[in-house]
């Protein structure tokens, strides 16, 4: 087994309404993390799940007349069920309604009081639902209507007057300042890093971490008249879901955790909150926190008022499972702010998937079949021309790991898409339908070295595009056991004179009307 390990997470959603684009975007990104850090020889654990408890789930219980545990397990299921739909390879799922979650929560609350940064106290201020936060009088505006909003939001806020729990997070300024300046991989990306300093920098409050007021949160212990705040039961998930407060093989494999990949709304709760919250109960702290953009639709962001969201069964139905898996990360710079345009959706899985990756596979292959007997001939007397572009092939997975290990996903995937493009435009120069006519052996050369450049893209998209990865590994007729990275090099090329099967089309052309 191997000593390297890997642990990432996903935020844990909300369950106050179904799954949408966005959720599956972060998600996604996580399993393309995953997946590939298995293949890369990498003992991984891959988490997400589902937020439950809190006012803004309570409430929407209300609102649908339904009991916050009904509502829970209605919507929890409900991103639970995006796991075939996307094929996500999560090694588990936590609700923070389970059992084994409270118990970790309720461990990590008894620490922080140990170490006596806890104190009872009573709260006044502002508090927004939409985002279980907490703002000062200086981050609110009013709104034309009078309505008080917070500035990082919009979401509305009322005042809160009630007996609480307080976190010192007050003295815990300069030691999370200290923490930033030894850990510079903390906080990705740059924009994120200079914000939460300065953040900190600005002086720190003490942080209220109970309510009163209802009670469906995590009780705390000794004082069941308060439920836990919602963040710092959420944000225990990361630990809890590893068998925290025990210190198990999983917890003492994977913690701590090697990227919490969150949105860019909620980094300073990964990055202030939490890692004051483990450097104060002596645990450690995440290395890195990478906060995302956010995802809208044809310019605007997704909302049910304007009804633009995407389902993530339209995405699927649209565009198919591996395309839609591939256009979430390639519509645009992994991190940035993004907007989905299904126009370019459909531009850029024809042109990389059908007429790119697909193309290739499909004219090389069935030129194997139809003039070499199906048979991958030799790789002998290599030209130049064939030299680089099998080294190209070659060299691909050192630049995809630097992007991927830097979370730069569209990175990665350019430098996939440059072989893409490579081999491309080899197949034209080296005119292998024309070398039929006037030298056999040569037109042989030119698909075998072809077939082991599809080989090793086989093997690489295999993260992004798991099926489809496996079909076109499955045509070269590739062991099942010879798929992980270490085979992507010339020592594991492909065999000559293996019988290929005849090729089917991996990734279909989206006709203009799909695009409607
Ligand atoms: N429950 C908290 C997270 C607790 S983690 C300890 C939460 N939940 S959420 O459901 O509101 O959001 C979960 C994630 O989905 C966030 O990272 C958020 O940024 C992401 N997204 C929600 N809408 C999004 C887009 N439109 N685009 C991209 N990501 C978005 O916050």
């Amino acid at each position: 087994m191997s000593d390297k390990t890997f642990y990432i997470t996903t935020p844990i959603y909300y369950v106050n309404g179904d799954p949408h684009m966005g959720h599956v975007y972060c998600t996604v990104s996580c399993d393309v993390l995953a997946r590939f850090k298995r293949l890369d020889g990498f003992r991984t654990h891959f988490l997400t799940g589902t937020d439950e408890h809190g006012l803004k789930v309570y409430q929407s219980a209300r609102d649908k007349d339904m009991s916050p545990q009904e509502v829970t397990d209605l919507h929890s299921q409900n991103f639970r069920d995006l796991q075939p739909l996307f094929n996500l390879s999560n090694d588990d799922f936590i609700r923070t309604t389970e059992d084994r979650h409270k118990k970790g929560a309720q461990a990590l609350w008894s620490k922080l009081e140990e170490a006596g940064d806890i104190y009872l106290d009573s709260y006044a201020g502002w508090y927004a639902v939409r985002d279980e936060a907490y703002y000062n009088e200086d981050e609110l505006y009013d709104d034309e209507k009078g309505v008080k909003r917070a500035h990082a939001s919009g979401a509305e806020v009322k005042w809160v007057e009630e007996e609480s729990y307080f976190f010192k997070l007050s003295e815990w300024q300069d030691r999370l300042l200290e923490f930033y300046e030894q850990h510079p991989d903390f906080i990705h990306p740059s924009s994120s890093k200079n914000e939460i300093i300065s953040f900190v920098k600005g002086g720190l409050k003490d942080l209220s971490i109970s309510r009163t007021t209802f009670d469906w949160g995590v009780p705390v212990p000794g004082n069941e008249k308060h439920v836990m705040y919602v963040w710092i039961d959420a944000l225990a998930n990361y630990m809890t879901a590893l068998g925290y407060p025990e210190k198990t093989d999983l917890f003492n494999t994977f913690w701590p955790a090697d990227i919490h990949m969150v949105g860019k709304e909620i980094t300073r709760f990964h990055c202030v909150y939490w890692p004051a919250f483990l450097m104060s109960a002596g645990l450690s702290t995440p290395k890195a926190v990478f906060g995302h953009g956010w995802m809208t639709v044809e310019g605007e962001k997704m909302s049910k008022s304007v009804g633009n969201v995407i389902t993530p069964q339209t995405l699927i139905d649209r565009y198919g499972l591996d395309p839609a898996r591939f256009i979430l990360l390639r519509i645009a710079p992994f991190g940035n702010d993004c907007d989905f345009s299904h126009e370019t959706a459909v531009n850029l899985i024809n042109a990389e998937l059908a007429n790119g990756l697909g193309n290739l596979a499909q004219r090389t292959l069935s030129m194997i079949i139809k003039n070499c007997d199906e048979q991958i001939g030799a790789r002998d007397n290599l030209t130049l021309e064939d030299e680089a572009l099998l080294s190209q092939a070659y060299q691909m997975l050192e630049g995809v790991r630097v992007e991927f290990d830097a979370v730069r996903l569209h990175k990665g995937m350019e430098i996939i898409w440059k072989v893409v493009s490579a081999a491309n435009g080899y197949i034209d120069s080296q005119a292998p339908w024309a070398l039929k006519k006037t030298d056999i052996a040569r037109m042989k050369v030119v698909l075998s070295v072809l077939s082991e450049v599809i080989r090793c893209l086989g093997l690489i998209i295999q993260p992004i595009m798991p099926d489809s990865g496996g079909k076109i590994l499955d045509q070269l007729k590739v062991p099942e056991d010879q798929r992980s990275f270490e085979y992507l090099s010339p020592n594991h090329a492909l065999s000559e004179n293996i019988t290929i099967d005849p090729p089917q089309g991996v990734f279909p052309r989206l006709v203009e009307e799909d695009a409607a």
